[in-house]
């Protein structure tokens, strides 16, 4: 059933303002979501202001400076720092991006809010709970499935069949397009999303997978695919330039082809 309130105990609190930098000649404020899921209390909003001169450009180089020189427990998730692992996502300015890859330059507001990706559990402050995200991940059985006996060496592939993993294969499961997607805020148990129906594309245009078939049967259902009304949020979103809501209509016309 869906709540169109948020619980009580989901209410965002004024937070705390910490202290400027004494010396500091150019600053810029952050306002951070914050939750503990330990202390019993309501989210907050913290403030934060980053001395410009002695941070790096983007907004994870303001999240680690904080974390560093103000605050510790300031809790959020990054690893590569260069748009690879997909750790960093979050909500910034209102947008789901990579805080990695946004410079704080691009973002237009003077002040610059951070909440976790929407619509998921927190675990807490910007780490959203993904388990569900990659348990979806992991039914569209992402890997290489064949009957036919394996090459001694490699399964070849010629380049054309290659190229038509190309804006595929480079999705990172940062998660920013299934969080902003209008259909899985409401269907999000049993819609699988974006990123998901994207990766299940890249298996299904694979030339040398042999489970087409098993794999649209998996997908052809009401909730899993058809929940995808081509909002377009998703591929709005995406920081690396793909084209899920694209890959989310391919599949559809597989869905259709096959019937003929
Ligand atoms: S195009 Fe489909 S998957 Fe993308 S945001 Fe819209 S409903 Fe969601
Ligand atoms: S399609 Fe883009 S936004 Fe979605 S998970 Fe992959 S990289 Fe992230
Ligand atoms: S830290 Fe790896 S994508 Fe941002």
């Amino acid at each position: 059933m869906v709540e169109f309130t948020l619980p009580k105990n989901s209410k965002v609190t004024a937070g705390k303002t910490w202290p400027r930098h004494p010396d500091a000649k150019r600053e810029r404020e952050f306002r951070v979501y914050r939750w503990n899921p330990e202390d019993g209390k309501n989210p907050r909003l913290d403030t934060y202001y980053v001395d410009l001169d002695h941070c790096g450009s983007m907004i994870l180089d303001a999240l680690i400076w904080i974390k560093s020189k103000i605050d510790p427990t300031l809790t959020f998730r990054r690893s590569c720092r260069e748009g690879v692992c997909g750790s960093c996502s979050m909500n910034i300015d209102g947008v789901n991006t990579l805080a990695c890859t946004r410079t704080m330059d691009e973002i237009k507001h003077d002040v610059v809010r951070i909440y976790p990706l929407p619509h998921q559990p927190v675990v807490k402050d910007l780490v959203p709970d993904l388990t569900n995200f990659y348990a979806q991940y992991a039914s569209i059985e992402p890997w290489l499935k064949t009957e036919t006996p394996t090459p001694q060496t490699e399964w070849r592939q010629s380049e054309d069949d290659r190229r038509k993993l190309d804006g595929l294969y480079e999705c990172i499961l940062c998660a920013c397009c299934t969080t902003s997607c209008p259909s899985y805020w409401w269907n999000g148990e049993r819609y699988l999303g974006p990123a998901a129906l994207l990766q299940a594309q890249r298996w299904l245009v694979d030339s040398r997978d042999e489970a087409t078939g098993e794999r649209l049967d998996f997908l052809e259902d009401p909730f899993r695919l058809y929940r995808c009304h081509t909002i377009l949020n998703c591929t709005k979103a995406c920081p690396k330039g793909l084209n899920p809501a694209k890959a989310i209509a391919e599949i559809k016309k597989k869905m259709v082809e096959r019937q003929v």
